[in-house]
C-alpha cells in the first residue's frame, strides 16, 4: 500500500519537475541580455491561420443529454480533438429523443454534439475498459455529467484515473454539490428552481416560472468549460490535473445574482425599482417575482406594437431610462412631462409606472417592434424587440457573423445550429455536423495504438458493440 501510494506520489510529481526546469532554463536565458527568450514568439502566421485555441487539447466526452455536451462542444469549436464514448447500440440518449425525422438522430443531438467524434464503448465490459484506460491516457480532460457515483461504479475513479495519468482534468456537471441533495438525478427545470431562478421569475400574482433559455443544463455546461480551461491553465505551472466541479444549482444561482443581492437589500426597505413597490403592495421576507421589471434598477415593460392583435411576438422591450427621459416625452408627444414635477423625476414616476408605460404603449402600437427600434436607437433610448425562433433562424446578421450556421448532415440533410457565440480573431470557428454513434471508432483505435489484431479481439469481445438480440432475450 505504501510502495503504491509512493509510486503514485512519484508519478504525480514527475511532469511537475519538467515544469519547474523549463521554468529555470527560461529565468536563466533571460537574464543573458536581459529578455525572457524562452517565452513563445509571436507566430508569423497571419491571424486565423496558426490553429485554434485550443488546438492540441483532447477531451474524453463521457458526456449525455444537455449540461456535458454543451460543455464539450464549446471546447470543440474552439479547437479542442472531442471523442464522445458512448454506449453501444443506443449511444447518447438525445439521439432518439423529441425526433423530427424517423430513424434519425434528433436536433437534440445534432445541435449538441457538432465538433465531435463518436466512438462506442462499454465501460463495464473489461474489453471497453481496456480502451478506456488507453483514451485516459492520452486525453487532456474527461468530462461527464452521469449521476452522482455512475463514474465510480464503471471503475473510474478520481485515484485510478489519476493514477494512468496524472495530468487528467476530471470534470464533472452534478445536479447539487455536497449537502443534502448530492445524490439527486437533475433535470434543467429542476435546476431552475433551486438554484432562486423560478421563485424571482413570473408575475407576482402568478405561479413560480421557467424560463426556455436553459440555463441550468446549457448554462453549467458553459461555467464547466470555463473551469476547465482554467484548469488547463493552471496544469501548465502544476503539471497534474485536477477534479472541475459545477453543480447546476451553483450554476444558476451565479446566474441569478441580481436577486440574492435584491434578499439582502430588502433588509434596508422596499425595492424600489420594482413595479410592486410604486404600486403601493407590500413585500415580504423573500424577493418576490418582478414580471417584466428590469432587473437593473431603470424602469422598463413590455409593451405591443403594431400588429400584436395576431402576432404573438409583436412587442418590445421599453426602458424608461433617466438619462433618456425627455427624448421619450418628446417622442411619445408628451413634452410636458419634463417638466412636471409628478413625472420630471425617477422617484416622482415610480407611482405612475403603469399610466406611464401605457401612454408609451400608445404610441409603441402606431409602430413595428422594427421601426420603434430604429427611432428609438437614432436617441439613445434601449429598447429590444421580442425576436420570435423564425425571425431569429431567418435573420441574415446572425448567418454572416457564424451565429446561427447550416449544417449538412448524412441522414437527416441540412439543419441550423448555433455555432460559437464567442468570436475570437486568431481562433476561428468552423462548425461540423454532429457525428453518427460509432462513426470514429475504428479510426480512434488504431490513433490510441492498437493493431488490428488487438482491434479484432476487442471488437470481438462484444466491448463495442451492441448486445445481439438473441443474447439480450435469453
Ligand atoms: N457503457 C456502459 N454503461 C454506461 C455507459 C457506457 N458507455 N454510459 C453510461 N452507462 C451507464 C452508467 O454507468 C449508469 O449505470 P449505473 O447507474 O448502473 O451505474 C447508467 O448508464 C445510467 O447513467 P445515468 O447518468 O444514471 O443516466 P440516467 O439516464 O439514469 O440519468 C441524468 C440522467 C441526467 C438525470 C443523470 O445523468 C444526472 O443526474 N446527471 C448529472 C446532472 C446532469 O447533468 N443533469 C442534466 C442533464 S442535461
Amino acid at each position: 500500500m505504501a510502495k503504491k501510494q509512493k509510486n503514485a506520489k512519484a508519478a504525480a510529481r514527475k511532469p511537475a519537475r519538467k515544469v519547474v526546469k523549463l521554468a529555470a532554463a527560461r529565468k536563466t536565458k533571460g537574464k543573458s541580455n536581459g529578455k525572457l527568450k524562452s517565452l513563445p514568439r509571436p507566430s508569423t502566421k497571419p491571424y486565423g491561420q496558426d490553429g485554434k485555441a485550443l488546438t492540441g487539447v483532447r477531451i474524453l466526452d463521457f458526456t449525455h443529454v444537455q449540461s456535458g455536451p454543451t460543455c464539450t462542444q464549446l471546447l470543440g469549436y474552439m479547437g479542442a480533438d472531442v471523442i464522445k464514448v458512448e454506449r453501444p447500440g443506443v449511444g447518447d440518449i438525445t439521439r432518439t429523443q423529441l425526433r423530427d425525422v424517423k430513424g434519425e438522430d434528433s436536433l437534440y443531438f445534432t445541435m449538441l454534439n457538432g465538433n465531435k467524434r463518436s466512438i462506442t464503448i462499454d465501460s463495464k465490459h473489461p474489453q471497453g475498459m481496456r480502451v478506456l484506460n488507453a483514451l485516459i491516457k492520452s486525453c487532456d480532460v474527461l468530462v461527464e455529467n452521469f449521476a452522482p457515483g455512475a463514474l465510480d461504479r464503471m471503475g473510474l475513479t478520481w485515484d485510478h484515473i489519476h493514477k494512468v495519468n496524472p495530468r487528467m482534468i476530471v470534470a464533472s456537471v452534478k445536479g447539487f454539490g455536497p449537502g443534502p441533495y448530492e445524490d439527486c438525478k437533475v433535470y434543467e427545470n429542476v435546476a431552475q428552481c433551486a438554484g432562486g431562478s423560478a421563485s424571482t421569475t413570473g408575475f407576482r400574482d402568478g405561479p413560480p416560472l421557467v424560463t426556455g433559455a436553459q440555463i441550468g443544463d446549457s448554462g453549467t455546461g458553459l461555467h464547466v468549460a470555463w473551469g476547465i480551461v482554467c484548469a488547463l491553465y493552471q496544469r501548465m505551472r502544476t503539471g497534474r490535473g485536477q477534479k472541475v466541479l459545477c453543480a447546476m444549482q451553483d450554476g444558476v444561482l451565479n446566474l441569478a445574482r441580481v436577486k440574492l443581492r435584491d434578499q439582502q437589500r430588502l433588509k434596508a426597505g422596499p425595492l424600489t425599482e420594482y413595479s410592486q413597490y410604486g404600486e403601493g403592495e407590500p413585500f415580504g421576507e423573500a424577493v418576490p417575482r418582478a414580471g417584466n421589471d428590469s432587473g437593473g434598477g431603470q424602469p422598463g415593460w413590455i409593451l405591443k406594437c403594431k400588429g400584436w392583435e395576431t402576432d404573438p411576438d409583436a412587442y418590445i422591450y421599453f426602458i424608461t431610462q433617466a438619462p433618456v427621459w425627455g427624448e421619450i416625452c418628446e417622442l411619445i408627444g408628451k413634452p410636458e412631462w419634463k417638466t412636471n414635477p409628478d413625472y420630471a423625476t425617477p422617484p416622482a414616476r415610480l407611482p405612475r409606472l403603469r399610466q406611464i408605460f401605457a401612454t408609451i404603449e400608445e404610441w409603441t402600437k402606431t409602430k413595428t417592434k422594427f421601426e420603434v427600434m430604429d427611432i428609438c436607437n437614432r436617441v439613445d433610448i434601449p429598447v429590444g424587440p421580442i425576436l420570435s425562433m423564425k425571425e431569429i433562424a431567418e435573420e441574415p446578421s446572425l448567418r454572416a457573423t457564424g451565429t446561427v450556421v447550416e449544417v449538412d448532415h448524412p441522414g437527416r440533410g441540412k439543419y441550423l445550429t448555433v455555432g460559437n457565440p464567442v468570436k475570437m480573431s486568431d481562433s476561428l470557428t468552423e462548425v461540423k455536423r454532429s457525428p453518427l454513434l460509432g462513426e470514429h471508432t475504428d479510426e480512434i483505435l488504431k490513433e490510441l495504438g492498437f493493431k488490428g489484431i488487438e482491434i479484432a479481439e476487442i471488437k470481438n469481445s462484444g466491448a463495442l458493440s451492441a448486445p445481439k438480440k438473441e443474447e439480450k432475450a435469453a
